[in-house]
């Protein structure tokens, strides 16, 4: 297949029960290299349910992964990190009493082994400068990589939680709300840094109760409903009452705008 028309990660068929809740049933979606692709739904719809397959952090009942055109199966985020899957969670987990450029390199030490000799060596003010560089790289500019996250605003907070897991990601990045409580200038910050990881050939998977950002930013969208996607589609093809119309069900499945 041609490899610019491939997608990146892909899911086939994913369901997943908690009990007797079916939370997914039968989900299929994909995502290409420097696309970014919106998942939106109602509260239940099984977006987190979702993220937490395509992270690692879950295991579906039924159905297939791929990364590039291969099946895979996660037995933790640990593997899908591995694989170049990077997932920014609801809750950044920032250690606020940490500096900047310490958050960017928290953890690495544990996923990435080989990181771990050369850090070793790295003195302080080296991994402050290079933490301060991939943060710059992607767009956002912190004044000194030095200070500690508590001194920063919610903003700046969770532009650092994006930068550290732009700058990780080789493949793919998943953020679940990444601007739920931020002001107008800091989302449009936020959106940018999806911008500059969508440059960066990332696919970025973006899911959002914001439906002006997502119509902003996404070249596609996916629309869950009670664990089924009801609409998948360009993002050209909404507007923000279609788009909620679907989410609602209040616009049946074959509904256009
Ligand atoms: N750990 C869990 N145990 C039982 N039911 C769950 C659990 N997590 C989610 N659910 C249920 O699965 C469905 C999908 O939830 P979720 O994936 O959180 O949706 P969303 O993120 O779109 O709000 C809901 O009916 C929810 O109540
Ligand atoms: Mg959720």
């Amino acid at each position: 297949m041609n490899p610019e028309t491939r997608p990146l990660y892909e899911v086939r068929n994913i369901s997943k029960n908690y009990g007797s809740v079916v939370a997914l049933d039968g989900v299929s979606l994909s995502v290409r290299a420097g696309e970014v692709l919106g998942l939106v739904g109602d509260n239940g719809a099984g977006k987190s349910t979702l993220v937490k397959v395509l992270s690692g952090a879950h295991q579906p009942d039924s159905g297939e992964l791929f990364l590039e055109g291969e099946v895979r199966s996660w037995k933790s985020p640990h593997d899908a990190l591995e694989a170049g899957i990077e997932t920014l969670y609801q809750d950044s987990g920032l250690a606020p009493n940490l500096s900047v450029s310490a958050n960017v390199f928290l953890g690495r030490e544990i996923v990435k082994k080989g990181l771990l000799g050369k850090l070793g060596f790295l003195a302080e003010k080296q991994m402050d400068t290079a933490a301060h560089n991939e943060l710059d790289r992607v767009g956002i500019g912190v004044a000194s990589a030095d200070r500690t996250v508590a001194e920063l605003s919610g903003g700046q907070r969770q532009a650092v939680a994006i930068g550290r897991a732009v700058t990780w990601a080789k493949k793919v990045i998943i953020l679940d709300e990444p601007t739920n409580h931020l002001g107008a200038r800091q989302s449009n910050e936020v959106l940018d840094v999806i911008r500059a990881a969508k440059a960066k050939g990332l696919g970025v998977i973006f899911i959002s109760h914001t439906l002006p950002h997502v119509l902003q930013v996404t070249d596609r969208v996916v629309i869950l409903r009670l664990g089924r996607v009801v609409r998948n589609a360009p993002t050209s093809e909404f507007d923000a009452e279609s788009l909620l119309g679907t989410i609602t069900g209040l616009l049946g499945e074959g509904d256009r705008a």
